[in-house]
């Protein structure tokens, strides 16, 4: 019997190690190849055709080949080579098939959480404990003792929401408080006093995801919100600052005082229309919106604000996080006298959730839910990619790279002044903007045809989010393409 189970498990070793022996990591080319005469090229259109039978493809850019592309070079399936600036929407933290990463699941434990995905927060694994405990240790923000993991950006956001609305309304009745007869009935049919009338403060051009919750906090494009029933709660505007910020020192306070003025008439009209205000949901740097900075000043005033009223303060980390300007955290930035109450994330970290304190824990379970509350190979990605951060000092990596970048757009912007405009950002988390949106995308496109992967975002801005890997020398590609790319048009 003990000889049987003994072979079962030496063909289970050996066939996992046929399987990760498949893995490879590909050194990086030295620049971007193009070889197609346009892109998306002959193969990327057939599978589009392909994929455009069966569900809206109209957004597929092209197609990836995954396997081949390295580090911060993407390869797409008809052979192009891009340097990729992109990378997914700010998600890729190491570049693509980063070798720590891949030797992840070089290891049949490892394999067998990826496969075995459990209901979190009824059977985790004997090991889930210290893995978070180790997640809290490494990342967590000072105070935020607290994690609540999920699986996305917007179902983190989605779900906070609902631990400010508990959290608030447990203030209300006060530690000892039940719920009444009344409120357990009338939240069945969507009503007050058991669905209550509260409100969550949000700014203009702010994403927070598209969930229903969540979208109701967003505020960055008329196509995501558009046919969908929504919920009267509070927009404040977000600070719209002129460039350079050296020479607009004045304005600049002016719009951020204006703003903060806003936000606290909200608050008072809202609480006088009963629709009392739980909490501000706020970007530390608004992103899908057109990268709109505030000062470290506005958002020390508005937690001021926030705690006057004895509301909650939501930083959204889903694309500011995990290292990519300079600081692990974006508000790490602002010199907060206490950290928000909240703070979201997802993309880099792979791994969706919030870091809150005690306070916003439900007393009660099955509140905030769901079947997978996050995933743990996503956690063991997320470990890795914390120890490969620390040991190759990738912060300290993002500000010299930044600073190449940073530096060079501003060349470019005094060179080019008739086309572009208003660099800005922290960290290798930059943008610049153009005097049109057609020309941002005349940009964008003719970047791409030099072998240059870069995204758009608000009206008409360029967002640079590359890897944590990215060095002075993919700086430098960049910088180059900008400029042909300038000269020509
Ligand atoms: C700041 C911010 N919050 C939330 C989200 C939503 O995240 P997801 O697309 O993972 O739902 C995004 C996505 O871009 C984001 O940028």
């Amino acid at each position: 019997m003990h000889v049987a189970l003994g072979l079962i498990k030496f063909r289970a070793v050996t066939r996992a190690s046929r399987y990760v022996k498949y893995f490879t990591t590909l050194p990086e080319p030295k620049e971007p190849s193009i070889s197609s005469a346009s892109i998306p090229g002959p193969k990327s259109l057939e599978l589009k055709k392909k994929l455009n039978g069966m569900q809206l493809a109209e957004m597929v850019n092209f197609f990836v080949d995954y396997e081949s592309s390295t580090g911060n070079y993407l390869r797409d399936v008809d052979g192009n080579v891009m340097l990729d600036v992109y990378m997914q929407i700010s998600s890729i933290p190491l570049g693509y098939n980063h070798p720590r990463l891949l030797e992840v699941f070089n290891n049949a434990n490892n394999v067998k959480a990826l496969i075995n995905r459990p209901a979190l927060g009824f059977f985790p694994g004997k090991d889930w404990p210290v893995r978070i405990e180790n997640i809290l240790k490494q990342i967590g923000p000072k105070g935020l003792n607290n994690i609540t993991t999920m699986m996305c950006g917007s179902c983190a956001n989605e779900n906070a929401y609902k631990n400010i609305f508990i959290s608030y309304m447990r203030k209300k009745r006060g530690e000892e408080g039940n719920f009444t007869e009344e409120e357990m009935d009338s939240c069945m049919k969507n009503r007050p006093p058991g669905a209550p009338n509260l409100s969550l403060l949000s700014f203009h051009g702010s994403f927070h995801g598209r969930t229903m919750g969540a979208l109701a906090t967003t505020h960055s494009k008329y196509i995501h919100k558009i046919d969908f029933p929504s919920l009267d709660w509070p927009i404040a505007c977000f600070p719209n600052y002129k460039y350079p910020l050296e020479e607009n020192e004045r304005s600049n306070k002016e719009e951020d005082k204006k703003c903060l003025a806003q936000v606290e008439e909200l608050i008072e009209a809202y609480e006088k229309k009963d629709r009392p205000v739980a909490g501000i949901v706020v970007e530390p740097i608004q992103s899908e919106g057109g990268d709109n900075h505030a000062s470290p000043e506005f958002f020390q005033q508005l937690q001021c604000i926030s705690k006057k009223y004895d509301i909650s303060l939501l930083m959204d980390e889903v694309q500011t996080g995990g290292g990519c300007t300079g600081k692990f955290w974006c508000y790490e930035h602002f010199d907060l006298p206490s950290p928000p109450e909240i703070v979201t994330f997802s993309k880099k970290l792979q791994l969706g959730g919030y870091f809150h304190t005690l306070e916003f824990r439900p007393r009660e379970t099955l509140r905030v839910f769901n079947t997978w509350m996050g995933d743990p190979s996503k956690i063991l990605l997320l470990e890795e990619i914390i120890n490969v951060i620390k040991e190759d000092k990738l912060l300290e990596q993002v500000k010299k790279s930044g600073k190449v970048l940073k530096s060079g757009l501003l060349q470019l912007e005094k060179e080019y002044s008739h086309l572009v405009n208003s660099t800005r950002g922290r960290g290798t988390f930059l943008a610049i903007s153009f005097e049109t949106p057609e020309l941002r995308d005349t940009v964008i496109g003719k970047l791409r045809k030099l072998g240059v992967h870069a995204g758009g975002c608000g009206k008409q801005t360029l967002r640079f989010r590359p890897a944590l890997t990215f060095e002075e020398k993919h700086a430098n590609i960049v910088l180059d393409r900008l400029r042909k790319v300038l000269y020509e048009t």
